[in-house]
């Protein structure tokens, strides 16, 4: 096998590298190879977005997309066939600033300067997706895209303000990000066949093109490092300092990257962003909306995938409780062959999961309808970009007031996403009423056994759980409270009559 170099576009040209190790950072090669220091570096975790680069790519229907990304965990040769766009090429070609910055100075959007490029880059984002002229996003849309995004010293209200004036102001005129050029210079990267990248060290980099050659190289060297949206395993370099020895991955398998929806299913390839699982997720089950906007920030959903989200297992992963609850099943690939597994079979003991040496995950199956009554809740520190301390998910159905089938998962209460069997059988086959939750709600503390960690307590997390139980039934039962009375966030909230808001207070 020949090494080959990693090709990207950037600056307004294609650059090669063939001596970088292959857990290089996409930062460290931009301040420390490239000299374009305007990216800066705060956590190295993914977390502050001070970092924050747009990655341009050629989509299956021959589309340029934009998505900004944190470079202090992507690894430089994921950045095969791709452009790189770092806030050093906004600036237009006759030094006159664009919209986006110009708004920032506008609307006074810094202060210390230090978050400004990550602000400005996922604004650039935002900007190329609503190009002047078109709809102007509006200030949600504009707060979900900047989750990632931490300042400390500007305060927010400016920097959403730039986000709305930008789109008024008068469009690039000497752009140097045409996206035409990109597109093109993008088509000459195309490669037909597996990318490999030796380093100077010997370990490699392989990105196979379909699901095919990914298993053969998965089945042939077992103990490769499986990398797809590397918003887990990059942290396990910056953060532990790990050796990951060689690398297998997945982000260029275009077979893994596919949404259909067949037999009332909605099958999602395991190299989908979060991004796009959520959005096909939630079209299904809106119900879905609130932990698609609440996990982690839009950098780590354009880059990380759902099939890693699942693949990793972590207890405190979010996505498991919802899929475990909606009955998702998971499609396993060993060379060509393919098994399915209910979700809740993957995860064996912590950090220990049923798939066999060379296996992977393929895709992951969810029922296009849901239980009658679904709802998922998340508890953190923070509202945005945090990780859970309970990720709940409920999924029942009612008959005639009787409940006739219970699906409830929890994250954060075990070592392992867990169904939560003894709540389930105590509410099968009873009446749909504050007694049968009151049993369910003591239920779970046969069903779990909570640790005591840097993100709640014990106790808290028992409590927690019982009560968003609770919660499940006051906004399910027969006289549901509205939403204003269960959820700060909710329109009208604040301003439920004292006895709904007494009842929703356990
Ligand atoms: C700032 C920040 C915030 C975060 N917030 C959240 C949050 O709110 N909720 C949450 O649940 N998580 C969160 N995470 C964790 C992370 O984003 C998710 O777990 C994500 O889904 C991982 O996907 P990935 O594609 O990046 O996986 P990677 O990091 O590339 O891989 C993760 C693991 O899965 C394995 N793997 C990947 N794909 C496959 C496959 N197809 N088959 C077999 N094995 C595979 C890898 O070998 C590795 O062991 C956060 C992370 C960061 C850095
Ligand atoms: S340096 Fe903080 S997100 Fe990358
Ligand atoms: S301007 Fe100082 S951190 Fe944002």
């Amino acid at each position: 096998m020949e090494t080959q170099p990693i090709r990207f576009y950037h600056r307004g040209q294609v650059q090669q590298v063939t001596d970088a190790p292959i857990t290089r950072t996409v930062l460290q090669y931009l301040r420390e190879d490239a000299r374009c220091t305007g990216t800066k570096e705060g956590c190295a975790e993914g977390d502050c977005g001070a970092c924050t680069v747009v990655i341009g790519e050629l989509q299956q229907d021959g589309e340029l997309s934009f998505k900004a990304v944190n470079s202090c965990i992507q690894f430089l040769p994921t950045l095969d066939g791709k452009a790189l766009i770092t806030v050093e090429d906004l600036r237009q070609a006759d030094g006159s600033l664009h919209p986006v910055q110009e708004a920032m100075v506008e609307c006074h959007g810094s202060q210390c300067g230090f978050c400004t490029p990550g602000f400005v880059m996922s604004l650039w984002a935002l900007y190329q997706q609503h190009q002047p002229g078109g709809p102007a996003p509006d200030r949600q849309t504009i707060c979900d895209a900047l989750t990632g995004n931490l300042c400390r010293c500007t305060g927010y209200r400016p920097i959403i303000e730039a986000g709305q004036r930008m789109m008024s102001l008068p469009a690039p005129h000497a752009s140097r990000l045409e996206p035409k050029a990109i597109a093109t210079a993008l088509r000459t990267l195309m490669r037909e066949d597996t990318f490999h990248y030796r380093d100077p060290s010997g370990a490699v980099f392989h990105a196979p093109r379909t699901a095919s050659a990914f298993a053969a190289l998965k089945a042939a060297e077992p103990s490769a490092r499986i990398l797809a949206g590397s918003t887990d395993v990059g942290l396990w370099v910056t953060k532990q300092f790990r050796e990951l020895g060689n690398l297998l991955y997945v982000g260029q398998v275009e077979d893994l990257q596919q949404v259909v929806e067949h037999d009332g299913v909605i099958e999602i390839g395991a190299a989908v962003s979060l991004e796009r699982a959520y959005a096909a997720l939630t079209d299904a089950h809106p119900e879905l909306e609130e932990l698609w906007k609440r996990f982690a920030s839009l950098p780590i959903r354009n880059a990380g995938t759902l099939g890693g989200n699942i693949a990793n297992g972590s207890p405190i992963g979010d996505s498991m409780p919802a899929l475990i609850a909606l009955g998702a099943e998971v499609v396993l690939q060993h060379r060509d062959t393919r098994r399915t597994l209910p979700l809740e079979d993957l995860y064996l003991a912590y950090q220990k999961t049923a798939m066999a040496e060379g296996e992977f995950v393929a895709a992951l199956r969810v029922p296009v309808s849901g239980p009658q009554h679904f709802r998922t809740y998340k508890l953190s520190k923070r509202f945005d970009e945090d990780i859970s301390a309970v990720c709940a998910a409920f999924g029942i159905t009612v008959a005639d007031g009787v409940v006739r089938q219970a699906r409830i998962a929890f994250g954060g209460m075990a070592a392992t996403p867990k169904r939560a069997a003894q709540a389930e059988a105590a509410l099968l086959g009873q009446r749909w009423d504050e007694a049968t939750v009151k049993g369910a709600m003591a239920a779970l503390s046969r069903d779990y056994t909570p640790l005591t960690d840097m993100r709640a307590t014990a106790e808290y997390r028992a409590r927690g759980a019982a009560n968003l139980l609770y919660r499940f039934w006051l906004e399910t039962r027969d006289d549901a409270l509205p939403a204003a009375a269960v959820n700060v966030r909710a329109p009208g909230a604040g301003s439920v009559p004292a006895s709904a808001a007494t009842a929703a207070t356990v």
